[in-house]
């Protein structure tokens, strides 16, 4: 269980009005110390390899390197940032691979970068595995599969049975395993991923299914990943997955395929939202209070443009006032304010531009400090796929982020600029 306040003056001992007075709004905050801390925790496993399309910023990459954690990723971009924060594109022969490419299908770019590189790869689909071996016959490869079921936060971030275009299907493993053999494709990998935001009860069924597909592969493996899903909490009530007993379950599965294969094995975890769901704030200024009916709106310069989740899921984000306008430079007085029941809306022209959703679009409310127009609202709990599925609709450019560290602000990306916005667009002459 978690209670988040209502009211926030700092984040890791650094002022958000300082913050905001100096990088503008919206700005996503991220506190080192809490990645590092959950990096940590989960430190039992042998290689925790971060899902950068939770948060990709190069010094987020650079920040989980640095603690000893690998990457994936998913798009040719996401490889650029691998190697531009630092990540050498493959390792010393036997030991895991710094990058690895994980998707359902190649794009042309994605396949000529993997070459190019000599990144290694995890199919999700026959077709990858064919057009990989084609071009690269004799080289490792990983296997995504779909184990047949799955389970998510959302019917969104569902990625296992029949309605998910995620992995290979677990029927067709042994046809995948021919498709190797012709390329002479080495499979030294096997991935499972059933979704995100899960539970232990879904995610312990996975350990089963993995160890009969181990078997069905045999003894050309070297590695198991559990994949990602682990949730984290937004809201009283939530709660985290026993780590220690995660660990155990997969242990034990491993030491079981080790025993038969006679041989070490590798055990993986992919987290993308437990590293850094916790560390990241988006702040936000409060532009215009307006009632409608008996409904109070806080109107804040941030949207689904900033934080995308609550429009796509209906996913429930803490939010806190921090007490004191902008402009004025006093401190605010220490009284305790009255709380409102309050709808916390964007600057988009779309009206499903509110952060008090519940999924279905239904527009809710939260009890929120009275607060007025020029102080700030910090939506919490957004570091992972926060800034990371932000757009510019509305042409809104994308927010700053700023990195906490002992105790400093660091800018990792400056807001874009209104030339930012046209940049590539080209008027033709007529
Ligand atoms: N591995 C694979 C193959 C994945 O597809 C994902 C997430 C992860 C790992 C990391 O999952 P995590 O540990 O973060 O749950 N935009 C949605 C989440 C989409 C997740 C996509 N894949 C959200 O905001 O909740």
């Amino acid at each position: 269980m978690s209670t988040f306040p209502v009211t926030r003056s700092e984040i890791a001992g650094v002022s958000l009005r300082d913050i905001a007075r100096r990088f503008g709004t919206p700005t996503y905050v991220y506190d080192a110390a809490v990645i590092e801390q959950k990096i940590a925790d989960l430190k039992a496993f042998d290689v925790v390899r971060f899902a950068q399309k939770a948060c990709s910023n190069i010094a987020i990459l650079d920040l989980v390197r640095r603690n000893g954690v690998l990457v994936d990723a998913v798009s040719a971009g996401e490889i650029h940032r691998a190697l531009a924060a630092g990540y050498k594109p493959h390792g010393e022969p036997g030991a895991p691979h710094p990058i690895v490419y994980t998707a359902d299908i190649f794009d042309r770019e994605a396949l000529a970068m993997v070459l190019k590189h000599d990144i290694h790869v995890n199919c999700g689909s026959p077709d990858m595995l064919h057009q990989y071996g084609s071009v690269k016959p004799g080289a490792n490869v990983t296997l995504r599969i779909n184990p047949g079921f799955g389970h998510g936060h959302s019917q969104k971030t569902n990625t296992g049975g029949e309605q998910s275009k995620h992995g290979i299907w677990h029927e067709q493993l042994d046809d995948c395993l021919r498709i190797a053999d012709r390329h002479g494709l080495s499979v030294t990998g096997l991935h499972l991923h059933i979704g995100s935001g899960t539970d232990l009860e879904h995610l312990s069924q996975v350990c089963g299914a993995m160890e009969k597909l181990a078997v069905q592969v045999g003894r050309t493996l070297t590695t198991i990943s559990a994949g990602g899903g682990l949730p984290t909490i937004y809201k009283a009530g939530d709660t985290y997955v026993d780590i220690a007993k995660y660990h155990t379950m997969w242990n034990d599965s491993r030491k079981r395929l080790e025993a038969q294969f006679g041989h070490k094995l590798t055990l993986e975890l992919e987290p993308g939202r437990y590293l850094v769901a916790e560390s990241g704030y988006l702040v936000a200024e409060i532009r215009a209070i307006k009632q409608m009916g008996k409904n109070t709106f806080y109107l804040l310069d941030a949207g689904f443009n900033n934080l995308a989740r609550p429009i796509l899921y209906g996913s429930h984000h803490p939010m806190s006032i921090v007490p004191g306008p902008l402009d004025e430079k006093t401190d605010p007085s220490g009284a305790e304010r009255e709380l409102a029941e309050i709808v916390v809306g964007g600057p988009l022209c779309e009206s499903g531009d509110i952060f008090t959703q519940a999924e279905g679009g239904f527009v809710t409310s939260r009890k929120l400090p009275v607060a007025q127009v020029g102080e700030l609202l910090v939506l919490e709990c957004a570091g992972a796929y926060g800034f990371a599925m932000g757009s510019n609709y509305n042409s809104k450019p994308l927010a700053a982020e700023v990195l906490l560290k002992n105790g400093k602000p660091h800018l990792i990306r400056a807001r874009q600029t209104p030339e930012d916005l046209t940049r590539g667009e080209v008027i033709p002459t007529l």
